[in-house]
């Protein structure tokens, strides 16, 4: 072997590289000549080592550059398809539609709510989905064995020691908290008085679903406490809500109601946005959204208990509040005109996308 060789080599693997007609075939070259196994002139460069010493000298250097000339050669071949393949296509043709998601109509309607609230100088607070049984009852005025905890049928946790255990209390039992209120003891707990809060939030509860029930839903909680917080603030509070949510006036209904931690309690109505309380349609038909009822049962309120306030370390002579947990559901239902609360969970296109 001699230079002449190396250069007779390049010649021939140059003319091939020049007439190579795609990408396959300049790959092919590539591997016939620097191939790692069995390329000509990767072989040459393995049998360097079996040359004298003068030989080595010179074809080494030689061999060397020749692989580095080939590759160049290779790759400038390639790139030349390259750039076809990047320019080979018709510019005027439409493009493909990327699907872009949107969100969830539950989380619109969340959102909403907490604008309308922060704009009324309310704060959004969180707690725990996974609650210990003191906060989700004891702490609320609903101790063990009260018949009230049969109100929020639960899935219990089975581990049994609490890691999110109330202040000095050991050994709660776990579960998945079935409404927002506990997060009105922790909020209480760390923070003084005057405040107002909402706490929007996933609650869990244990029952048969229906066309209005799931077993996992959403709740927006309302805690306002202060020297003289009255029943008045709440109606006004939450009629400058409605107002805003549906852009109308909209009539309000308090009802007497039991919920433990609250005294007295309500279960609070709104007009019915569809026949506007009329209970029948304008072509005579018996409204269904509030079953010609007039009125939509959208939350639980009342008057903060005295023992809750207790439960959280304050004085109840000193403070009084209320408090108001809501549907989040049920008000998107009511909003969009949804008639089955499991559709938000269905997972089906063809709902979703409507939003
Ligand atoms: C409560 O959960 C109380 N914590 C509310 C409350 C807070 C009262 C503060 C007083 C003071 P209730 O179980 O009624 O109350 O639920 C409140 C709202 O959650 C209901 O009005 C309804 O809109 C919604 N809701 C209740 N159960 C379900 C369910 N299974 N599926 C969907 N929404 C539900």
């Amino acid at each position: 072997m001699d230079k002449k060789d190396i250069a007779q080599i390049k010649k021939q693997a140059e003319n091939h590289i020049r007439s190579a007609k795609d990408l396959k075939q300049v790959e092919e070259l590539r591997v016939k000549y620097l191939g790692r196994k069995d390329g000509e002139v990767t072989n040459l460069i393995k049998k360097l080592p079996s040359l004298g010493m003068e030989e080595r000298r010179a074809m080494g250097p030689a061999l060397n550059s020749l692989k580095n000339e080939l590759d160049d050669f290779l790759n400038e071949k390639l790139s030349t398809f390259n750039f076809q393949l990047s320019t080979n296509f018709d510019v005027t043709m439409p493009g493909k539609k990327v699907s872009v998601g949107h969100l969830h109509p539950l989380t619109l309607v969340e959102r909403e709510i907490r604008d309308i609230f922060k704009a009324m100088n309310f704060s959004v607070v969180e707690g725990p989905e996974v609650e210990s049984d003191y906060y989700n009852f004891d702490a609320l005025n609903i101790p063990k064995n009260h018949p009230a905890r049969d109100m929020w049928d639960t899935f219990w946790l089975r581990q049994n020691e609490s890691k999110i255990s109330a202040k000095g209390r050991k050994s709660e039992k776990l579960l998945l908290r079935t409404h927002t209120s506990p997060v009105q003891i922790r909020y209480m707990e760390n923070n003084k008085p005057p405040f107002q809060i909402i706490v929007p939030g996933r609650v869990f509860r244990y029952e048969a679903t229906d066309a209005s029930h799931e077993i996992n839903f959403y709740q927006v909680e309302g805690l306002m406490v202060g020297k003289d917080v009255n029943l008045a603030n709440f109606k006004f509070v939450i009629r400058e809500f409605f107002r805003r949510l549906f852009k109308k006036n909209l009539a309000i209904r308090l009802r007497p109601s039991y919920f433990p931690f609250v005294e007295p309690g309500l279960e609070v109505d709104v007009e019915c946005v569809k026949c506007g309380g009329k209970t029948r349609l304008p072509d005579g038909q018996g409204c269904n959204l509030c079953k010609e009822s007039g009125w939509l049962e959208v939350m639980g309120a009342g008057m903060v208990h005295p023992r809750v306030f207790e439960a959280a370390g304050y004085n109840p002579r000193d403070l009084q509040g209320f408090a108001f947990g809501l549907g989040l559901e049920r008000i998107a239902m009511i909003k969009y005109n949804i008639p089955d609360i499991r559709l938000f969970y269905s997972g089906d296109l063809r709902f979703i996308k409507q939003f």
